[in-house]
């Protein structure tokens, strides 16, 4: 039977979730893969993270030339976080020719390019299952699972603690700086908060899966986003009397010679498969031009489901040494220079605290060509709800700035619909 031996670097959540996946499988591995997976080396500088997890001490590492240049070392997964040490670390790894497997969406979203080259040049593997969405596996079905099709879109649920927190405002069962606590107490929540919140824990992975699905690379800057924390309790409250939830979705969609990717909350269908997704998992609708829809969900984050990417990733590798391949099998063939639409089509939700009359209001709708799906006029409230058909971003936003010159009425929500 073949040994192979990983070196963690970092025993966090993920980490920690890993070791004990790998420690605990030993024997299943054995059997099912005829591999002996065993952990040769950790690097962590918490003394109590190490103790917690029984490491012995002589797989202890002081620093990171000492994990690569350890014969007894095959496989190097990285789960420290960030991108300077971890990059460093991650090429000093690449570079010793050894297997990288990375649960850093940070790092890949931002260093990609570099990492390959590097692997490439040094004959490595590099894989990153668990950058994205955590146990749900996306990133080998996009790369295996479905390489014989075009990926022409896909809408994700890609942030566990977002979603947990709108599901449960939109239940009703606190308020947000409640949730909020509730959300890092369950540990998936990142150490600054804004990250999730504001979407670009959504962006950083919204950016590997788009680049994966439609052969480019699409930098970080390039992606829509806007986060959660504009949206109101009025907004829960239209969106379930219209029949909607609200999430946080990631969207792609390929087009003729152009991309367009976009992070942002939205109105989804009651009936539509990502409706029922609910607090921390996560879910991906896949749209491939052979096999039509498919439908990933999962736990996208947590100590396990973590370490069960990682430890995929890592048996990955020990079975394919022969072929190990980094996420692009040809990364010169990634388009660089793809286009990415900034103003690119949706459905809207308004929500507008009438000034003036509603007819009015709902003629300028008319007036710039935006066809109008549904129109709920709340007298009493002197509230006025819309949802268009589809239309361009920049018509909608020319509406609502003419219905405010107008003083017409009061914009209080615009949310695109899916
Ligand atoms: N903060 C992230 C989430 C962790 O909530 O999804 C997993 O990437």
């Amino acid at each position: 039977m073949r040994k192979v031996g990983v070196a963690l670097l970092g025993l966090g959540v993920v980490g920690g979730g890993t070791y004990k996946t790998i420690t605990e499988h030993r024997e299943f591995y054995q059997k099912t893969q005829n591999l002996d997976l065993v952990v040769e080396s950790v690097l962590e500088c918490d003394e109590e993270k190490i103790k917690a997890l029984g490491v012995e001490e002589e797989k202890v590492a002081s620093n990171i030339a000492e994990v690569v240049m350890n014969p007894d070392v095959n496989i190097v997964v990285e789960c420290i976080g960030g991108t300077e040490a971890a990059r460093e670390y991650v090429l000093a790894a690449l570079r010793a020719g050894k297997t990288v497997v990375t649960s850093n969406k940070l790092l890949y979203a931002k260093h990609s390019e570099e990492l390959e080259r590097v692997a490439k040049r040094y004959n490595a593997g590099l894989h990153l299952e668990a950058s994205c969405m955590g146990g749900v596996p996306v990133v080998r079905t996009l790369m295996s699972g479905l390489q014989a099709n075009v990926i022409t879109s896909f809408v994700g649920i890609v942030n566990g603690t977002t979603n947990y927190i709108l599901s449960e405002l939109s239940e009703q069962r606190g308020t947000f700086e409640e949730i909020l606590e509730k959300v890092h107490k369950i540990g998936i929540a990142e150490a600054d908060e804004e990250y999730d919140l504001e979407g670009y824990d959504a962006v950083y992975k919204l950016s590997i899966l788009a680049s994966l699905s439609f052969q480019t690379k699409i930098p970080v800057e390039k992606i829509y986003r806007e986060g959660i924390t504009r949206i109101t309790e009025e907004d829960f409250r239209c969106a379930k009397d219209l029949g909607y939830c609200i999430k946080l979705l990631a969207i792609g969609k390929r087009r003729e010679d152009s991309v367009e990717v976009r992070v942002h909350p939205a109105l989804v269908p009651k009936e539509h498969p990502l409706a029922g997704v609910n607090g921390s998992y996560n879910a991906m609708f896949l749209t491939g031009d052979s096999v039509g829809d498919v439908l990933l969900s999962g736990r996208g984050a947590g100590a396990l489901p973590s370490g069960s990417a990682i430890v995929s990733d890592v048996l990955f590798a020990a079975n394919h040494y022969e072929d190990i391949s980094t996420a692009f099998k040809h990364p010169e063939i990634a388009n660089k220079n793809v286009k990415v639409i900034t103003d690119f089509s949706s459905k809207y939700f308004l929500r507008f605290q009438i000034e003036g009359t509603t007819s009015k209001v709902l003629s300028l709708f008319t007036q710039k060509g935006v066809a109008i799906q549904k129109f709920i006029h709340r007298e009493s409230e002197g509230e006025l709800l819309v949802i268009t058909h589809e239309t361009k971003e920049s018509v909608i936003k020319s509406v609502i700035a003419k219905i405010e010159e107008r003083q017409l009425a009061k914009t209080e929500s615009l949310l695109r619909v899916i």
